[in-house]
């Protein structure tokens, strides 16, 4: 089976190509990406010989390559994790979130259909549901909670969401659609909680915690979320939306404690800062579906993942440290120098 795997150069998108390279060596993986601030080809270098990947950087806008690289591939899976992902910067710039999020996702589709697929995997998120009261702990977001976004990310992602499910209809495109919970794990880009509250803690910078604190997310070690997917694109049902998520609830300030303890570092470089604009307070997955019908359980319990998290980012200091060296140190002042 040949896959397309767009936005593989990323955080989630690069674990998932090497989840698939180990499990099904038999595949062939196609990665298009087209290195945004996010994309890093180092993440990937270790595979980029292997006979069975393809790198091509590519951006899945453009209509004439995603088409020259469906000709030439003739793919029969297409998984589409390609994005704009930070809420932050789309509060800051909302238009190239709806460029890449949207109309990519809809020059993707159109390509499947062109060329016939055997399925089309829209890689969304719990943010389409928007948020849940703190004091409501008995309730979860099912696969029937209705979209509510908040901020110009969740409501690009949710128009896709809506795309791909018109597709499925009009077109009878054979579509399925994830929406996970947080990711952490290696590979994750700095501007995103765990992995800046590592990088600031070892650095002994201050460690920037958004108003009180309180916000609650539902994390889930990022091999767990690739294997949810990969069950969904074999045996998952076409047209289907599937949650993904592991029931492990924190608040931000909790986990940015537990950083310092794992690091050894105090928590008196914990600062409180301005909030985010519009601040979702708690999001919480059901994941009763794709356990019931995919058998989908996670597997790494939140205790063992930040611990390999942490030991990760130790041990990859350079893949970091180039990272926040660049372009990142603007993005880091405009955000956070007078907050
Ligand atoms: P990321 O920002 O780390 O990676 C995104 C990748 O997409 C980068 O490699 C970037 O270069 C590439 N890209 C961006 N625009 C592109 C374009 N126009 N054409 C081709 N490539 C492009 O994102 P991530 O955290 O790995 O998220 C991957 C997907 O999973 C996204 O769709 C996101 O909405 C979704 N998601 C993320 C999380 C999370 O916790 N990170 C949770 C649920 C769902
Ligand atoms: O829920 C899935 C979503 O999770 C994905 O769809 C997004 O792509 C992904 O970025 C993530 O969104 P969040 O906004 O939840 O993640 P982020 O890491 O940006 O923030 C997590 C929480 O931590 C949130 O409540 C904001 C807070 N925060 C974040 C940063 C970067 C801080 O308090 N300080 C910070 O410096």
């Amino acid at each position: 089976m040949t896959i397309i795997v767009t936005g593989g150069a990323g955080f989630i998108g690069s674990n998932f190509i090497y989840y698939q390279l180990r499990e099904h060596p038999q595949d062939r993986i196609i990665c298009l990406d087209s290195l945004t601030y996010a994309g890093n080809l180092s993440t990937l270098e270790p595979i980029m010989k292997e006979r069975n990947f393809r790198f091509e950087k590519i951006d899945i806008t453009d209509r004439k390559a995603v088409h020259q690289i469906f000709e030439e591939e003739e793919p029969q899976v297409v998984v589409n994790f390609a994005a704009e992902s930070h809420v932050d910067r789309s509060i800051e710039d909302p238009e190239v979130f709806l460029r890449t999020n949207v109309l990519g996702t809809a020059v993707l589709m159109d390509a499947c259909r062109k060329f016939g697929i055997k399925r089309y995997h829209q890689v969304s998120t719990d943010e389409v549901y928007g948020d849940l009261p703190l004091d409501r702990p008995d309730l979860f977001f099912t696969e029937e909670t209705p979209i509510h976004t908040s901020s110009p990310y969740s409501a690009s992602k949710a128009s896709a969401d809506l795309l791909v499910q018109a597709y499925h209809r009009t077109y009878d495109l054979p579509v399925t659609i994830s929406r996970c919970s947080n990711n952490y794990g290696p590979y994750h880009f700095p501007e995103k909680l765990i992995p800046l509250m590592i990088a600031n803690a070892l650095q002994d910078k201050p460690l920037p915690v958004y108003g009180t604190g309180e916000n609650v997310r539902d994390w889930l070690y990022v091999e767990d979320h690739c294997k949810a997917i990969d069950l969904i694109i074999r045996e998952g049902t076409v047209g289907e939306i599937y949650n993904v998520g592991g029931h492990n609830e924190m608040a931000n300030i909790d986990i940015v404690k537990l950083i310092c303890k794992e690091l050894g570092k105090p928590e008196s470089l914990i600062t409180y800062v301005t909030d985010r604009k519009g601040h979702d307070m708690r999001y919480a997955i059901d994941p009763t579906k794709i356990h019931n019908e995919l058998g989908w359980l996670p597997q790494t319990k939140f205790e063992d993942g930040i611990k390999k998290t942490v030991q990760w980012y130790l041990e990859h200091r350079t893949w970091w440290e180039t990272i926040i060296s660049g372009e990142y140190q603007n993005y880091y002042e405009k955000m956070y120098g007078n907050r």
